[in-house]
């Protein structure tokens, strides 16, 4: 529409100049006789002038044409602006944080980092909240209430659900769904809190673990496609990361295990909150409603939870693999706007579709190490999963989204390059029967 505007201009222009051009002749040399060498010169001067000018306009021309966004914009979320005019003063902001325990004594070991790295207790107050009722974990928690004043609260339904046969054995998940549901009421409808950041009592944290939290806030609150921020990258093992350690991404898959949400958003999936496997709940597009999360590249928590209520062989496959983030990012510091969903949609989709397809066989045998990133493509699931599995990105999907994908793009380093595992451009939405 614009460039057809500019073109009508320029005619307009080129005749106009002609009828000026006729007109000045015409009144300079009234009815007079001019002598045939002189009409030559007259005319050669025009020609010459109508040159210059066409020439004027057709470098303006390209130069609004420049303007008008035809250039790939050299947008970079790894090089961030200093953050300017910052409306929100992020020192006022206060995150209380929820500590889920229940009857581990190593609770000690999450508390004292979360009191070492936070920058005050009125920024940063600690409810740990305790189900189980056991006695020794509860005594360790004590003492942190009269030193530290951390909030100890205890969940006082202890009674043993009645399960059927087949679900007896997921007793623990139960449990861990009430005890959140209880919890999250007392941080928003007891405390009357605006925000929580929660936390489970076998994670250490990262030294920026809460300014990472402080820096995403307005992001969180002043986006509504964005409902929590999560310390939690599903795919961040030792060697499949880059050294990007303010880097961060939307994700459509909830990664939980250190995240931030809203009083808003609880106070609407609160009322509905399962009996059970309250995180895969979450991800269900009935809750979910098409919201992301913020993510790292490197993750700001790990776990050191292996026996826990699933059992150890996930730990030793993939949690124990987790790189947790060693460097203090002064998030607050820089300017995140980059994650809102309108600079970061047209960005992302460039910034992998400008990527260079490649088989994965090439990305294995390095024959493109060359080239500093590179696209693999799939189109079904299987071709999904049978290429994760090559790879070795986690593979699984939850109501259709495979994890740490951001319009069913995976992002992930192999032999130190930078690997965007991702749809045809053309791609529109999840297909839920992909399990
Ligand atoms: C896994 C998830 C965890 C999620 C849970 C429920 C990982 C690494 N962890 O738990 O984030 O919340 O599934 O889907 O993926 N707890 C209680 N009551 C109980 C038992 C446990 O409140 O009866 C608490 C624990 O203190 C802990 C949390 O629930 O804070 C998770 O328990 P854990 O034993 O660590 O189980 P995971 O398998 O890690
Ligand atoms: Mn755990």
């Amino acid at each position: 529409m614009r460039r057809r505007h500019v073109v009508s201009a320029v005619v307009a222009v080129f005749l106009c100049w002609n009828v000026i051009i006729y007109l000045i002749l015409m009144l300079r040399h009234p009815g007079k006789v001019i002598p045939p060498s002189m009409e030559l010169d007259i005319l050669d001067t025009g020609i010459q002038n109508q040159l210059k000018q066409n020439l004027a306009l057709l470098s303006k021309l390209q130069s609004l044409r420049n303007e008008t966004g035809n250039k790939p914009k050299t947008h970079s979320p790894i090089v961030l602006p200093d953050r300017k005019g910052d409306v929100h003063d992020l020192s006022k902001v206060v995150l209380p944080v929820l500590l889920i325990a229940c009857d581990r004594v190593t609770v000690n070991r999450s508390l004292n980092q979360l009191i070492r790295l936070r920058t005050t207790k009125e920024q940063f107050p600690i409810i740990v909240s305790q189900d189980c009722a056991h006695k020794p974990t509860a005594e360790v928690i004590q003492k942190y209430v009269v030193t530290d004043n951390v909030v100890h609260i205890m969940q006082p339904n202890q009674t043993n659900m009645e399960l059927n046969k087949k679900d007896k054995k997921f007793l623990g998940y139960y449990k861990i769904a009430r005890h959140y549901k209880w919890a999250l009421d007392q941080v928003f409808l007891k405390f009357n809190y605006s925000t929580v950041i929660i936390v489970e009592d076998d994670l250490d944290i990262s030294p920026d673990f809460f300014e990472y939290f402080s820096a995403t806030y307005p992001i969180l609150t002043s986006d509504p496609s964005v409902w929590c921020v999560s310390a939690w990258n599903d795919n961040g093992k030792n060697g499949m990361v880059s050294e990007e350690a303010e880097l961060l991404y939307r994700s459509d898959f909830f990664p939980g295990l250190g995240w931030m949400m809203e009083r808003k958003t609880w106070l609407e999936i609160g009322p509905k909150w399962p009996i059970t496997f309250w995180d895969d709940w979450m991800r269900h597009q009935d809750q979910r409603k098409d919201r992301v999360c913020i993510r790292p590249e490197i993750c700001r928590t790990s776990t050191f939870g292996k026996k826990g209520v699933s059992k150890g062989l996930y730990f030793e496959k993939h949690l124990k693999h987790i790189k947790l983030n060693d460097q203090f990012v002064a998030f607050t510091k820089k300017n995140l706007s980059y994650l809102m969903k309108e600079n970061y949609d047209p960005w992302f989709k460039r910034l992998v579709y400008d990527t260079p397809e490649v088989t994965v066989a090439e990305v294995m045998s390095g024959s493109k190490k060359h080239l500093k990133a590179l696209r693999v493509t799939y189109t079904t699931k299987e071709q999904f999963k049978a290429t994760a599995k090559k790879l070795g990105i986690m593979d699984d999907f939850k109501a259709g989204v495979p994890r740490v994908a951001y319009r069913g793009v995976v992002s992930f380093v192999h032999h130190g390059q930078r690997i965007y595992f991702a749809p045809k451009p053309d791609w529109q939405k999840y297909d839920i029967k992909w399990t």
